[in-house]
C-alpha cells in the first residue's frame, strides 16, 4: 500500500503576488511541502522581507522584484529567472488587483488597468512558462487564483468579476492546448479569506455581516486554509486533474 504523494521535494514554484495574503500563505505551504519557491513583487523590500520569512521557516526562497503588468520587461525578466533558477516547474498566476465600483463608475482607464493586471498579464506569464515547460520536458503546472467571482458577481465589484471568469476561460484554455505536452492548468477559487486585502469589506457594516451570514461554514476562511488545494493541486498526486477550478468557499457559492 502506498499513500498518496503530496510532496513537492525537488520542484521550483514561481507565485507571482507572494509579498502578503495568499500568495505568501502558498509559498510557506509549497517550501514547506520540499520546493524551492520564488518570491514575487513590485517592491524589493517586501520581497526579501518574505524571501526571509520563508528562510527563517527552513525553506528555500529566492526574489524576483517584477510588476507582471510590465509586459515589455515580462520575456526578458522570465528568461533571466529560468537561466538563474532552471525553468519553473509550477507557476502560480496569483496576482490579483481589485477595485471596488460599479461598471457605471469605472473610466476606461481603470477597466483596461485592472483588465490588463489581472488577466492579461496572467495569459502572457502562462505561455512563457508553458513553452519553456515544454521545452524542457517538464511535467509543469499551472495554478490560477481566480475567485468565486469567476462564476458568480457582486455589485459594486464589475471589472474584478469579468477579469476572474476571463482566468477561468485561461484555466481551460491552458489546459487542453498544453495537456498534450504533459503540462496540466487548474484554478483555485477562493471564497472570503481573513487577509489584508479584505479587512475593509470584513469591517464594512453592511456587506461584512452579509458575507458571513450566506457562509454556511459561518465565518471567513483564514488565510493558511487555501494551503491544502494550493499543495494538492501541485502535487504527484493531481497528476489527472487538468481543466479544474477548486473551490474554496466554506459552500458560500452554493448557498443562497
Ligand atoms: N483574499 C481573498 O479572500 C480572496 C478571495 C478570492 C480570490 N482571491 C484572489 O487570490 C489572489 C490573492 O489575493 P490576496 O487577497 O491574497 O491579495 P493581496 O493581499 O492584495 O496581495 C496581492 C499580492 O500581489 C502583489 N502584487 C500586486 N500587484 C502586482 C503586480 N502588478 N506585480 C507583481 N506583484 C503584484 C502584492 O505585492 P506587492 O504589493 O508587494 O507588489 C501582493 O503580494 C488574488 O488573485 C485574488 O483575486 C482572494
Amino acid at each position: 500500500m502506498q499513500a498518496p504523494d503530496f510532496s513537492l521535494s525537488g520542484k521550483t514554484a514561481l507565485i507571482t503576488g507572494s509579498t502578503q495574503g495568499l500568495g505568501f500563505e502558498i509559498a510557506k505551504a509549497y517550501a514547506a511541502s520540499g520546493a524551492r519557491v520564488i518570491i514575487n513583487g513590485r517592491s524589493e523590500s517586501r520581497v526579501m522581507r518574505a524571501v526571509r520569512g520563508i528562510e527563517a521557516g527552513g525553506g528555500r526562497a529566492e526574489p524576483l522584484v517584477h510588476d507582471v503588468g510590465d509586459l515589455a520587461e515580462q520575456a526578458k525578466v522570465f528568461e533571466q529567472l529560468c537561466s538563474r533558477s532552471g525553468t519553473p516547474d509550477i507557476l502560480v498566476n496569483n496576482v490579483g488587483v481589485r477595485l471596488r465600483k460599479s461598471l457605471g463608475e469605472s473610466s476606461a482607464e481603470e477597466i483596461q488597468a485592472l483588465i490588463h493586471v489581472d488577466l492579461i498579464a496572467a495569459m502572457h506569464l502562462s505561455k512563457l512558462a508553458a513553452q519553456r515547460m515544454a521545452q524542457d520536458g517538464l511535467a509543469g503546472r499551472i495554478i490560477t487564483l481566480t475567485s468565486i467571482a469567476d462564476r458568480v458577481a457582486r455589485p459594486g465589484d464589475a471589472i474584478y468579476a469579468v477579469a476572474k471568469h476571463g482566468l477561468a476561460g485561461l484555466v481551460k484554455a491552458l489546459a487542453v492546448e498544453y495537456g498534450p505536452a504533459g503540462i496540466t492548468s487548474n484554478g483555485i477559487a477562493p471564497g472570503t479569506f481573513a487577509t489584508e486585502s479584505n479587512v475593509q469589506l470584513a469591517d464594512d457594516p453592511v456587506q461584512g455581516p452579509r458575507v458571513l451570514g450566506r457562509n454556511p461554514l459561518e465565518r471567513w476562511a483564514l488565510p493558511h486554509e487555501i494551503a491544502g488545494a494550493a499543495v494538492f493541486l501541485a502535487s504527484p498526486s493531481a497528476s489527472y486533474v487538468n481543466g479544474h477550478i477548486l473551490v474554496v468557499d466554506g459552500g458560500f457559492s452554493v448557498a443562497f
